[in-house]
């Protein structure tokens, strides 16, 4: 939970509200409980609301600075900017003008709070004090044509403050803050109740109207909920695509849409495009190009066919970890991009619908629990958008293909046989590209070795490789060198992510 303290603004039941809407409860309390209410409810942030008051006043209001030795993030809104500085030992004093209204704020230096804003925004401004020091330790993050601190930020103490008000409608992109503040810096996650689907579900029937809207299902937990989600919001008018890139694995496309026909009522066409992405990938060895060339293909693929269903809208299983790397490292940025039929073009004449913006995978999978979505569906392991393609590591061809997916098959079904499917993150195996040496009925086979990696993340963004049993390992290994006859060596990556990514390429 998020702790309001309130003091005396117009605005902070709005900010409470604006954090419920995001999922998470709050406590709104007076300043003199504010103390009392963390230790009782142990919330993971704070935000210092605005209020009339001026803090160099006789009668200031003030908060008992026992406050800021929680080790929590701290938001300060208006009011709470200047609090903050006079407390944290940073100055305040009587503004030149009155500012009311809308301004423009312009970042001066970029951090958690700001993350994913543009440089420049409108927002809604009412005070007369400001802020003229920051405090030690505290850096001005941003300014508006009248006031040089008109944000500043500590990030190692995970203090940040605002002198515009993020809660009120007008404030460009002030729900992003308050989410970026709740979500990455709190590190506070939504809670999932029936009445958060109906008002989701509403949300995206109110945006849609009576139009149609086309999604790209990869049999993904992210794509299924989006999907689902928006099918009981719009019925029929959702059309779902699953394109086939010929980069799946054993008898998944097989499997992934009977699972959608048993379970779900959507309409879904299916995209044959195996030809289509062999021949692009043709020749291409870097693993960058190869993603690029994917992404590319079937954003066009996709597109092309979507277009055909007349629809205005296109419904994607973006998640908050998506929203955060879009902006992140080149690395990052990429996974983004395949990940949810990404990097589109700039011009692709589709309205995007993002439900699960503001969701982690653990919250997406509740909420699939909640809406009844088959555990098939919700334990099923995260599959790259490239697919086999960037587990196979130079030129993709369909022979390696199929003996990748015959040994990755293999991985799955021992990991599963073994009951541990569940607990893990991925597992799977990997060609290698490297020949060796074997000897087979006594006669020397030059062949290929398969990596085995089998790992466990809570939030991809770092991972461990998993101590399986040596009987598992054992399982793996004979089973694969004596049912995939190309491989003669099998190997067991023990890399942790970092400095290895999950995946080889
Ligand atoms: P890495 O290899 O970066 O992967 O450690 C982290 C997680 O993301 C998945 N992954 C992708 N997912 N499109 C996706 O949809 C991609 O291009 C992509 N690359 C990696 C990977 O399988 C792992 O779970």
């Amino acid at each position: 939970m998020i702790l309001i303290v309130d003091f005396g603004s117009q605005t902070a039941h709005l900010i409470g509200r604006r954090v419920r809407d995001l999922g998470v409860e709050t406590k709104i309390v007076l300043p003199n409980d504010a103390v009392s209410a963390a230790n009782q409810f142990k919330p993971k942030g704070v935000i210092l609301s605005g209020g009339p008051s001026s803090v160099y006043a006789q009668q200031a209001l003030l908060i008992d600075r026992q406050i800021f030795n929680f080790q929590i993030p701290f938001l300060g809104i208006c009011y709470g900017l200047q609090l903050m500085a006079h407390q944290l030992g940073g100055r305040v004093t009587p503004g030149k003008k009155k500012e009311y209204g809308p301004t423009v704020f312009r970042i001066a230096a970029q951090n958690k709070l700001l993350k994913g804003l543009n440089r420049e925004m409108r927002v809604w401004m009412s005070h007369f004090d400001q802020a003229v020091k920051v405090p030690p330790g505290a850096t001005i993050s941003g300014s508006t044509p009248s006031v040089e601190i008109a944000a500043f930020a500590d990030e190692s103490k995970k203090q940040y403050a605002i002198q515009f008000h993020p809660e009120v409608h007008h404030t460009e992109d002030g729900g992003r803050i308050l989410s970026n503040f709740i979500f990455d810096i709190c590190r506070e996650k939504a809670d999932i109740k029936t009445a958060d689907i109906i008002q989701m579900t509403e949300e995206i029937r109110k945006k849609i109207g009576k139009n149609k809207a086309v999604c790209a299902l990869s049999g993904g937990i992210d794509s299924t909920v989006a999907a689902y989600l928006t099918y009981q919001a719009i019925g029929s008018n959702l059309v779902c695509f699953y394109v086939d890139t010929g980069l799946m694995r054993e008898n998944e496309t097989n499997q992934v849409i009977d699972s959608f026909k048993k379970h779900f009522p959507f309409r879904l066409k299916v995209i044959r495009a195996e030809e289509i992405f062999l021949k692009k990938l043709e020749g291409i060895i870097d693993p960058e190009e190869k993603r690029m060339i994917i992404g590319e293909t079937f954003i066009r693929v996709f597109e092309e066919n979507a277009k055909k269903s007349g629809a205005g809208f296109l419904v994607q299983g973006t998640i908050y970890p998506d929203v955060i790397e879009s902006k992140g490292t080149e690395h990052a940025e990429k996974i983004k991009t395949h990940h949810n039929v990404g990097g589109l073009p700039e011009k692709h004449g589709f309205k995007i619908i993002e439900p699960l913006r503001m969701l982690y995978k653990d919250e997406v999978r509740l909420l699939a629990k909640k809406m009844k979505i088959p555990n098939e569906f919700i334990f099923r392991h995260v599959f790259p958008g490239p697919g086999l393609a960037v587990r196979i590591i130079g030129e993709v061809t369909r022979d390696k293909l199929d003996i990748l997916r015959k040994a990755d098959a293999i991985v799955v079904e021992e990991i599963k046989k073994a009951g541990l499917y569940e607990q893990i993150w991925m597992a799977f195996a990997v060609f290698t590209g490297v020949k060796s040496t074997g000897v087979t009925g006594d006669e020397r086979k030059y062949g290929e070795t398969i990596a085995v990696r089998v790992i466990e993340s809570k939030d991809t963004m770092t991972a461990d490789w998993v101590k399986l049993p040596y009987r598992v390992l054992e399982r793996i290994s004979e089973r694969i060198v004596a049912e995939v006859f190309e491989v003669v060596r099998v190997v067991y990556d023990i890399t942790t992510k970092p400095p290895a990514t999950m995946e080889w390429e």
